[in-house]
């Protein structure tokens, strides 16, 4: 090994926003042709690394060198001449094109002015081929799941040449059964001699696929590590110093009294099959009810009628009681429904606003935030500033925009903001996506303290781990109908898993 040439090789790298040093003096050795795991805590420096490398970033110290040369990188298209390629944490498709435009779209594979989409098919044709994936070219982007989206962000990324890929979080918003293809691709793709560099908080799929682990903390290199001399707690202790914790059980009775009620919801789908088929369920004070599914079988469709996002439902929606079938999303966030979207850079934040406004997203009607017709800035502000205290959202300062946090704490502020409102019940749509394990098991505590003091869940979660860990009931959604409850004790991730895909069914 010791001769085996380097494909990439960080030196000293350092790199500051203001009042923030993301990365003090980073070494990162990445073998050709193989898998590298970086793992660190939220806001450890992960992705800022990672944007220098590709050349999105300018370093203030230290030295990139690709294939043994030192490289200067001033855009990502030097990167990509280079042969790098990235996939970001958060996807970075248009919506309203097909698969095949957003691919080509930039690329440049251009002949005297004319973009050669033909050419382009069969290239990709061949690229699906050779790693065993498959997407619909001619789909739109707006159709595909996530699974669907990630895999056009890689495709995109091979057509661009890329040898040496980067991928920031692939797995955050992947269900097992994806995760599994996902990696078979890969592995596929260093079989052909590319290399992997990936950011991961999942650390048993860490220990999995990689062949070498690099460790960051606070900004800096602490270790690297083979995935054979380290276990999982062992490499939680390197990232943050710490035990891991997990979610358990419930010590606390549940109440009687139903908080939400949805009976029948139908929502239109957009072939002939309606995306929510006829739902039904209660949650109760205190209780948690789980909803496994594949991304794209229906959640996002149903949370939004919930919510009243969703304009042709059928079906009626119950508040603590009320009937709220009619009423508008804003009357029903006021009146004690809450929402951790699916997507928090769409549905979530304003990521040019600073922190304390986006802390009064959905809740500028609450009265302890207005002073007459005007905002009372300085209550926001202090609430804003309680909320990053409490959920350990690594900031200088409420006065920064959102863009600025890292993903993880991005994910802590929105939270934060949802369960400070004190809602009756609250849709949490993947709660922890891309928080690491410390910060996780600090939102399953205070969702479990939330819950036990009244709050009924309705928990949708790609992470089985957690579904199971805080849910009192679970439900499959599969094709837009619920096909199976089943109680988080007789619940595993492998059964969940095969009513996930339709692989089992229940009796009706
Ligand atoms: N554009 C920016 N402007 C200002 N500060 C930034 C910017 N991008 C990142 N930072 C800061 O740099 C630090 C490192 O952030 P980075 O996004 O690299 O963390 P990360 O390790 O990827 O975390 P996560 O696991 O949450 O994604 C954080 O303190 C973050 O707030
Ligand atoms: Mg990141």
């Amino acid at each position: 090994m010791g001769t085996q040439t380097l494909a990439v090789q960080l030196v000293g790298i350092e790199k500051r926003f203001p009042g923030v040093i993301a990365n003090h003096d980073v070494n990162l050795n990445v073998r050709e042709g193989t898998i590298h795991a970086i793992v660190g805590e939220n806001g450890a420096g992960k992705s800022t690394l990672m944007k220098t490398l590709y050349g999105m970033h300018q370093p203030e110290a230290g030295t990139i060198h690709v294939n043994g040369e030192l490289r200067h990188f001033r855009t990502p298209s030097d990167a990509i001449a280079a042969g790098i390629g990235m996939v970001h944490q958060h996807f970075m498709l248009a919506d309203n094109l097909t698969v095949l435009e957003n691919i080509v779209l930039g690329a440049e594979p251009v002949s005297r002015g004319v973009i050669r989409f033909d050419d382009a098919r069969k290239q990709l044709t061949e690229i699906m081929k050779s790693i065993r994936a498959h997407v619909d070219l001619d789909a739109p982007v707006s159709q595909l799941g996530v699974g669907q989206r990630q895999r056009v962000e890689i495709l995109k990324v091979l057509f661009r040449g890329a040898r040496i890929l980067i991928l920031d979080e692939p797995t955050a918003v992947l269900v097992p059964q994806e995760v599994d293809e996902l990696f078979d691709n890969l592995r596929q793709l260093v079989t052909d001699g590319a290399t992997i560099i990936f950011i991961s908080h999942k650390l048993d799929e860490v220990l999995a696929v990689s062949d070498d682990i690099t460790v960051i903390r606070a900004g800096t290199t602490v270790a690297e590590v083979k995935p054979g001399e380290v276990d999982r707690s062992k490499l939680g202790e390197l990232m943050v110093g710490s035990e891991l914790p997990s979610p358990h059980g419930r010590t606390t009775e549940m109440s009687d009294t139903v908080r939400l009620r949805v009976s029948g919801i139908t929502v239109k789908g957009v072939g002939s099959r309606p995306a929510v088929d006829q739902v039904s369920f209660e949650i109760r004070s205190g209780e948690v009810l789980g909803i496994a599914g594949v991304e794209g079988n229906g959640q996002f469709e149903l949370c939004q009628a919930i919510l009243g996002l969703e304009h042709h439902a059928e079906g009626t929606v119950e508040l603590n009681g009320v009937d709220i079938t009619r009423a508008h999303v804003q009357q029903r966030l006021e009146s004690g429904l809450s929402y951790i979207p699916f997507d928090r850079h769409r549905e979530g934040l304003l990521l040019s606003s600073p922190l304390w406004e986006n802390t009064l997203l959905g809740r500028d009607g609450d009265p302890q935030f207005t002073k007459g017709p005007f905002v009372n800035s300085e209550a926001v502000k202090n609430d804003a500033r309680q909320v990053i205290a409490d959920f350990d959202v690594r900031t200088p300062s409420e006065l920064v925009p959102a863009f600025a946090l890292s993903g993880g704490n991005q994910q802590k502020l929105l939270v934060g903001r949802e369960l400070a409102s004190r809602p009756s019940v609250l849709i949490a749509a993947h709660p922890t996506r891309g928080v690491d394990i410390g910060a996780q098991a600090a939102i399953w505590d205070k969702m479990r303290v939330a819950r036990d003091a009244g709050l009924a869940v309705l928990l949708i979660s790609a992470d089985l781990e957690e579904l199971i860990g805080l849910s009192d009931r679970i439900l499959v959604m599969f094709d837009g109908q619920m096909t199976a409850r089943l109680t988080p004790a007789e619940a595993t991730p492998e059964l969940l898993g095969s009513y996930m895909t339709g692989a089992k069914q229940e009796a009706a």
